[in-house]
């Protein structure tokens, strides 16, 4: 099997957690490579069907191919998972297994073109459907010093923020601010002799930031958790997740995580899932040394109520 650019997160975890068994509909919200969805389609075996979303339309081919190789019926989006539950129900399918492993993936980090990178040059986009919507260099461009503060703040939990906000508007007033080490630069320069000190490369919190508002990760996360909890609600009438049927979501940050766990504990206390999870599954220490990404993963689980 040639390199496919990322290593699957937590493999074993997210097959426990799902349990997909032979012929079961499967929906992985953010196929990626196909690590995943074809390691569950596998332990489904062929009459498994498989249903694929992605923004990014070059994952979403790889992950498709990947998947059909397993032998099983496979129905591929280009398309973000705010839709997966209107497209499940337009299959005329109920789900038995949903996994969303969130954020990006390495081979998508790795190409500069990209700009999801503060390592190595590339132009401020950080797309990750390169369709459509704004890149990263119109939010630099556009936003007022204090809606960026605010975006650097809220979605990268930056304490220095006004301070960076402050040295971009600046800088864009020079010239504009189109790559990204060149942002990573100023950057820095805001965190001043602060930069020596910092665990992490200062830019870390404000390419986050970026990337998060860009690509509307935390409204399409909130969407999805609904579409989660209205499935339960509709399991018994056709709606788009099966009785029992079982959401895994894998989060690289405390804001996704926040939110999948406020909405599993929710739905249990509403008596309509049970938390296969009650603590996050983290990588292992072995795990972490071999794919070094899986250090932040946090996986929750959920198992909707069955009626007898
Ligand atoms: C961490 S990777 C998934 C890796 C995959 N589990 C695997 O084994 O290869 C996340 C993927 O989700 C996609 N993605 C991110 N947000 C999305 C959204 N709202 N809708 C659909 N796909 C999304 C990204 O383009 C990326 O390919």
């Amino acid at each position: 099997m040639p390199d496919s650019g990322h290593i699957p997160v937590l493999p074993i975890d997210v097959a426990e957690t799902l349990r997909p068994s032979t012929g079961n509909v499967i929906v992985d919200c953010t196929a990626g490579r196909g690590g995943h969805a074809a390691q569950l389609a596998r332990i489904a075996k062929s009459e498994a069907t498989v249903i694929l979303f992605d923004l990014d339309k070059e994952n979403l081919n790889y992950a498709t191919t990947r998947v059909e190789e397993t032998g099983a019926t496979v129905h591929a989006f280009h398309a973000s998972f705010v839709t997966a539950a209107s497209s499940v129900t337009a299959l005329g399918l109920q789900a038995d297994c949903v996994l969303a492993d969130l954020g990006f993936a390495s081979n998508q980090m790795d190409e500069m073109g990209r700009g999801l990178s503060f390592k190595g040059g590339g132009p401020l986009d950080m797309r990750l459907n390169t369709d459509s919507g704004m890149r990263a260099q119109d939010i630099l461009e556009t936003h007022s010093e204090e809606e960026l503060a605010n975006l650097i703040y809220e979605l990268g939990e930056e304490p220095y923020s006004r301070r960076i906000a402050r040295k971009i508007v600046l800088e864009r007033e020079k010239e504009p601010i189109l790559d990204t080490a060149r942002l990573a630069q100023i950057v820095r320069s805001a965190y001043g002799a602060r930069a020596r000190t910092s665990r992490m490369h200062p830019a870390t919190r404000t390419f986050m930031a970026l990337r998060i508002a860009v690509n509307n990760e935390l409204e399409a996360l909130d969407h999805l958790l609904q579409d989660v909890e209205l499935g339960c609600r509709t399991a018994n009438d056709g709606g788009w997740l099966k009785q029992g049927a079982r959401v895994t979501v894998i989060s690289f940050h405390s804001l996704e995580d926040r939110r999948v766990k406020h909405a599993f504990v929710g739905l249990e206390k509403n008596g309509l899932g049970t938390r296969i999870t009650r603590k996050p599954i983290c990588a292992s220490d072995e795990e972490i040394a071999r794919n070094p990404r899986s250090r932040p993963a946090k996986l929750r689980a959920l198992h909707l109520l069955q009626e007898d």
